[in-house]
């Protein structure tokens, strides 16, 4: 599917008009184009937080959000969440279709063959402290490997370390935890699949035979799946502006977990946790907490609510609490949180100033409840997603390769600064 262009937009300024292009998407959404407005009028565009800026046409995810729709190359979250696996999603977004069967075969094997991290790579782990958060050490790592594997010469075979990055940050993720507790690595098995590996690297240990419960599998692979792409969202488009200048592979994602870090995009999903937690030690009042939410002055968000693009329930959220109540059942678990966080969704959900705005629960809302019923630190949640998000990052990095005409990002600005004043000697200055 290719855009297309229908009509012009007409824009008048100082006096003079201007035809502008209008590129219209596969699914009717449509965009101005603007690149020639500098050149014909002087001017530039303002758009704090690009909130209706588009960086690039893709064809990778279609969001629309104000129905509530999340699609990887066509097909809905729903259906992919229901009968796909993370790995066919990996491959769904980054080859766009899915793979034959013996197509799957060759991927799953590659993704399989290539966990082992160099054994130099230890040695930077030992480096760390032990409270060093993992999404640091996850980046530093990531953007280590371009050491192991440059981008050199002509023959370099991105394909390949496309999958090598995918194989190794399962790995890479579960040495930061065993780092983090004092644990000895623990290899990968090329026998497990990739949820299932992930799971073994953190929770076995050299003394005793582990076997990764298939719920908590099958959970991860949901939440890996639910993860795996959204279009252009703060890391995605930080890959992409970095990937941009030409920067390597591993240079342009590790700045992408840079950006996922922040509490605002994926670091959320901790806060939710940290937040529960508190509400649970404040007696359950979560009432409290959603008339915080309210109070600007208190400078306390829900965690876990609102999205820039979606204004209806976030498709990945439904799942999640579904999935939420299933897993802690399966694993015979009662977690308070859970309960905690369904009561501050229905009275958030039925206040008047998050229904204004349009506010509901996102996929960090109750990702964390499954997290922790799996055993996951919650300083690891971050890097759960990190996992996740992989494929879509790469999948959006290769696209912008491949785009023909693609051009550095590079943003203009209005200067609000001081205007044009001369140097004063240090003695003279007042
Ligand atoms: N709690 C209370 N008020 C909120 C919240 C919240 N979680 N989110 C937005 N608002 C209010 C906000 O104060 C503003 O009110 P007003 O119109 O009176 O100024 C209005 O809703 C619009 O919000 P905004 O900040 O302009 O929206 P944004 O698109 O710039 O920010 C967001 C989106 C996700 C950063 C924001 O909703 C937020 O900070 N949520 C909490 C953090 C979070 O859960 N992040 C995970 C996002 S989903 C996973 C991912 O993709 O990373």
């Amino acid at each position: 599917m290719s855009e297309s262009k229908i009509e012009t937009a007409k824009l008048t300024f100082q006096g003079k008009e201007i035809e502008l292009p209008v590129h219209v998407g596969s699914e009717c959404e449509v965009g101005i184009d603007i690149t020639q407005l500098r050149s014909k009028t002087g001017a530039i565009t303002s758009d704090s937080g690009y909130g209706n800026t588009g960086s690039c046409s893709s064809a990778i995810t279609f969001i629309d959000g104000e129905k509530g729709i999340l699609r990887y190359r066509g097909y809905p979250i729903e259906e992919l969440a229901e009968k796909s696996t993370f790995t066919e999603v990996a491959y769904l977004l980054i080859y766009g279709n899915l793979p034959k069967k013996e197509e799957l075969k060759k991927f799953n094997y590659e993704l399989r063959h290539h966990s082992l991290l160099h054994e130099d790579m230890k040695k930077f782990f030992e480096g760390y402290p032990p409270t060093a958060h993992p999404m640091g050490m996850l980046s530093s790592m990531v953007s280590s490997l371009s050491a192991f594997y440059p981008e050199v010469g002509k023959n370099v075979d991105l394909e390949l370390n496309m999958i090598r990055l995918i194989a190794k940050l399962n790995t890479i993720a579960a040495f930061s935890y065993k780092k983090s507790i004092g644990q000895p690595y623990i290899y990968p098995r090329n026998v497990l699949s990739y949820a299932a590996d992930f799971l073994h690297m953190m929770f076995a240990v050299p003394s005793e035979e582990y076997e990764v419960p298939k719920v908590m599998e099958d959970a991860l692979d949901l939440l890996l799946i639910l993860h795996a792409d959204h279009e252009q969202n703060c890391s995605t488009s930080t890959v992409r502006m970095v990937g941009s200048s030409e920067a390597n592979l591993f240079a342009s994602i590790s700045a992408g977990i840079c950006a996922l870090w922040g509490p605002l995009h994926g670091g959320a999903n901790q806060q939710v946790i940290t937040m529960l937690e508190t509400i649970k030690n404040d007696g359950g009042n979560y009432k409290k907490y959603v008339d915080m939410a309210k109070d600007k002055e208190s400078k306390f968000k829900l965690m876990g609510f609102g999205h820039r693009v979606y204004k209806n329930f976030d498709p990945r959220a439904k799942i999640l609490k579904a999935s939420a109540d299933k897993v802690l059942v399966q694993l015979g678990m009662n977690d308070p949180l859970l309960e905690i966080a369904k009561n501050l969704e229905e009275a958030a959900l039925k206040d008047s100033f998050f229904v204004e705005r349009k506010l509901y629960p996102n996929v960090d809302f109750y990702s964390g409840i499954i997290y922790r019923a799996m055993g996951i630190p919650t300083n690891m949640f971050t890097v759960m997603f990190a996992l996740g998000r992989l494929p879509g990052w790469i999948a959006q990095w290769k696209e912008m390769k491949e785009t023909p005409g693609a051009r550095i990002y590079r943003p203009r600005q209005i200067y609000i600064g001081e205007t044009k004043r001369s140097y004063v000697p240090i003695d003279n200055r007042k």
